[in-house]
């Protein structure tokens, strides 16, 4: 790179981190990921723009005419928040959620004007800068509700602050409990700075075959929504279904709250039988190459502990993938990687840049092979195609972190279609 170049670079990243909020400076130090334009390795991924556009469509039918906030919170479920809000918000997405206030910064800095829900209820000193930034908090105590009240009638916001309530219906995570929503109703009614624009909660269960809690929640809700009504408050965005009570329409009110499902991966386990089904599309590939290929006499130990031994003699492929990339070390001899439109095993304990596969029974595999890792492969072989359910299952864990566990190393790259 040029010096010129670099200087570029080294501008635009120290504008990206000093944001300028009216007369204040407000820094929000962010990791950088590696972007395609830096991209040298061969590893990387794949996010198919039309598949999310999609996704939304179909949801859309189950929906009942509800809003569509998209949830996009840890960096849109790693495919990249700002990509993902900019294809949503053309493609008539109603709004976004993120945890973080960082995160909403961002999709503003991405240009997105559509409302953000930051619904992690941690403001630090950044209330003014939410407010300006028209960002919406989620409100769950008395603390927070009399700070914003407070800060509206000492002038540092404008007033009123628009909220939305969280109440806890049977998840015991976050939200004001019934308990204590009476007296939070009561101080919200006299409060003229805080305005309860919206009323939510969050399933715990919606993704289970039992819906008996996920009905409970919702019964409870019904009760925190009638003692706001009896208190004078009547918001106008009742919302509480994540992805899988929107696909089992349970919960459809103004608005819903889908994350997983919009990235075309099913948050249900692969026990439950049918939804989403084969018309959800997964947006995201993660593809990489062959970088060695060795032959292995019968009885040979593979990796790091030696803890694969060949039982013939074998061909074992180098692909440039590791734990550092958001592969988990837990696919040690588990699960398998696309060649050539083949599956082939992954031999030995996956290091931190690398992993093995047995490709012995995949002719003429070679150095610069692309190597499937998430999603699906045409090969001259055949066409196969590996889910985040599938590399969960083997790692013990949930398609969610498979997908947020995808490391900032990982250039994203996005395409249509
Ligand atoms: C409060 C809240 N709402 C909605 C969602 C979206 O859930 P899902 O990705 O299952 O649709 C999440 C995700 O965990 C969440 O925490």
């Amino acid at each position: 790179m040029s010096d010129e170049r670099w200087r570029e670079c080294a501008k635009s990243r120290e504008a990206l981190l000093r944001m300028t909020v009216s007369d204040r400076d407000v820094r929000v130090l962010r990791p950088r990921r590696a972007a395609p334009a830096d991209a040298v390795r061969q590893t990387r991924a794949e996010v198919n723009l039309a598949a999310l556009r999609a996704n939304l469509r179909m949801l859309r039918r189950y929906t009942e005419g509800a809003a569509v906030w998209a949830v996009l919170k840890a960096d849109g479920y790693g495919h990249g928040a700002p990509a993902v809000a900019r294809t949503l918000e053309r493609a008539g997405v109603n709004g976004f959620c993120v945890a973080l206030f960082e995160e909403g910064v961002e999709l503003r800095d991405a240009g997105i004007r559509a409302p953000i829900l930051v619904m992690g209820g941690y403001y630090g000193g950044v209330h003014r800068e939410m407010a300006l930034r028209g960002m919406v908090p989620v409100v769950y105590d008395l603390a927070q509700v009399s700070q914003f009240a407070r800060l509206v009638r000492s002038g540092v916001i404008d007033g009123p602050v628009r909220v939305h309530l969280k109440v806890d219906t049977g998840m015991a995570r976050l939200g004001v409990t019934m308990t204590d929503l009476p007296q939070i109703v009561t101080a919200i009614e006299q409060c003229k700075e805080v305005h309860v624009e919206g009323l939510m909660s969050h399933f715990a269960s919606a993704d289970l075959v039992d819906c008996t809690d996920t009905e409970r929640q919702l019964a409870v809700f019904e009760e925190a929504r009638l003692l706001l009504k009896r208190g004078g408050i009547d918001p106008a965005l009742c919302h509480v279904a994540n992805s899988a009570g929107v696909l089992r329409r349970m919960g459809n009110m103004d608005a819903v709250r889908p994350g997983i499902a919009l990235f075309g991966v099913s948050p249900f386990s692969p026990a439950r039988e049918g939804v989403p089904g084969p018309e959800f599309q997964q947006a995201i590939r993660v593809r990489t190459e062959v970088i060695a290929v060795r032959e292995v006499c019968a009885g040979e130990r593979v990796g790091y502990g030696g803890s694969y031994t060949t039982n013939r003699p074998s061909r074992i492929a180098t692909v440039a993938m590791g734990y550092a990339d958001g592969l988990p070390r837990l696919l040690s001899n588990r699960g398998d990687m696309l060649v050539r439109g083949h599956r082939a095993p992954i031999v030995g304990a996956v290091s931190m840049d690398m992993t093995m596969l047995d490709v012995t029974a995949i002719s003429g595999v070679a150095v610069r092979d692309e190597v499937v890792v998430l999603g699906g492969q045409d090969g001259d072989l055949g066409h196969d195609f590996i889910s985040a359910a599938e590399i969960a299952a083997h790692a013990g864990t949930i398609a969610y972190e498979v997908l947020t566990s995808i490391s900032r190393r990982v250039p994203r790259f996005y395409r249509e279609p």
